[in-house]
């Protein structure tokens, strides 16, 4: 079955993005959030997007008119049930995705692919919210979704091989790269990139270095686009933290404990830019200034 019509469930900042490129790359595409301010919000998020990419001469006008027609936002849940793939970026909880999941499997067809942009929860235990496991898949993105090349396309031991290939397919049409991983907590980059974060901060609380120096060496020294403490305000120390979490469940690794400084951060509302203050201060979002511990 060709994917023609896509659906996103969650216009927040991972979803809107998704629907973004699903547009982008020409696909039919209806994202839907449960309130008409959320639609809204999301849907402009995305205009402003496509306008920065026609002023820097990437795409025209008229091409940015066509992505514009292409895309659509709605709050109904039940207008869903014509699309050929409908790919979830809600809230990162698993009884809302199973919730939603429900619902879905009940109003669309038996045909229809579904896919979680979950990054830490288990796409099996999603999955057995529908009657469909063998095709269900985990669709991982990554922040800023237009920006990262990266599509983490995750399989579970019940996902129909075809499904899964059709998927890969799909990532590689919307200009990703695509890499298989296997529904294993935290997949292939939250794997690597959760302990690397949590290091950061142990350093931080062990006076190994400051914030800027801490950032300046991961930037400098390898290469980053961010030093690590300014990416933990970039992803949200909250999410940062609640993932963490998860994966220290799973794994019972010290590596993935949450150091007790992070703990600390979140429990203050600490959460990084969206509070606007994290291991650095916004109140210039242009020129952070880094925090002292
Ligand atoms: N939406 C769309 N485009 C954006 C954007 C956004 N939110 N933010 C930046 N861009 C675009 C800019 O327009 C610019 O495009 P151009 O090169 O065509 O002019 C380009 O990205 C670079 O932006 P800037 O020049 O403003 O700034 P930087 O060069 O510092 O890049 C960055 C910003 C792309 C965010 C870069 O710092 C970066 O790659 N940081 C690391 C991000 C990262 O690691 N993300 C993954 C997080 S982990 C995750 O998402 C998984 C989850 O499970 C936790």
């Amino acid at each position: 079955m060709a994917i023609q019509k896509v659906g996103v469930a969650g216009c927040g900042l991972m979803g809107s993005g998704i629907a973004q490129v699903c547009a982008m790359a020409g696909f039919t595409t209806l994202v839907r959030e449960v309130n008409h301010d959320l639609v809204e919000k999301g849907i402009k998020g995305i205009e402003k997007n496509l306008g920065r990419l026609v002023e820097k001469g990437t795409i025209t006008e008229a091409a940015k008119g066509e992505i514009r027609g292409r895309l659509k936002g709605t709050i109904g849940i039940e207008e869903l049930r014509d699309c050929d793939l409908i790919i979830e970026a809600i809230i990162e909880q698993l009884s809302a995705k199973r919730e939603l999941f429900a619902a879905l499997d009940g109003l669309c067809p038996a045909a229809t692919i579904f896919a979680s942009n979950t990054s830490s929860l288990t796409i099996t235990e999603i999955a057995t919210a529908t009657k469909r496991p063998q095709r269900f898949v985990g669709l991982h993105f990554f922040n800023p979704v237009p920006v990262m090349k990266l599509v983490e396309v995750v399989k579970t031991i019940a996902t129909d091989p075809a499904v899964y290939e059709e998927m890969v397919a799909f990532g590689a049409k919307l200009g990703k790269t695509p890499v298989r991983a296997h529904d294993s907590t935290g997949f292939i980059v939250n794997r690597l990139l959760v302990p690397y974060l949590l290091d950061a901060i142990r350093a931080l609380e062990e006076g190994v270095g400051s914030v800027e120096d801490i950032d300046s060496s991961m930037k400098l020294g390898c290469g980053h686009p961010m030093g690590p403490l300014a990416l933990l305000d970039f992803v949200g120390l909250d999410t940062t933290y609640y993932i963490a979490n998860i994966m220290f469940e799973e794994f019972r690794e010290r590596r993935f404990a949450p150091p007790s400084l992070l703990k600390r951060m979140v429990l203050a509302g600490w959460n990084g830019r969206k509070a606007g203050r994290g291991f650095y201060d916004y109140a210039d979002a242009r020129e952070p200034k880094a925090m002292k511990f």
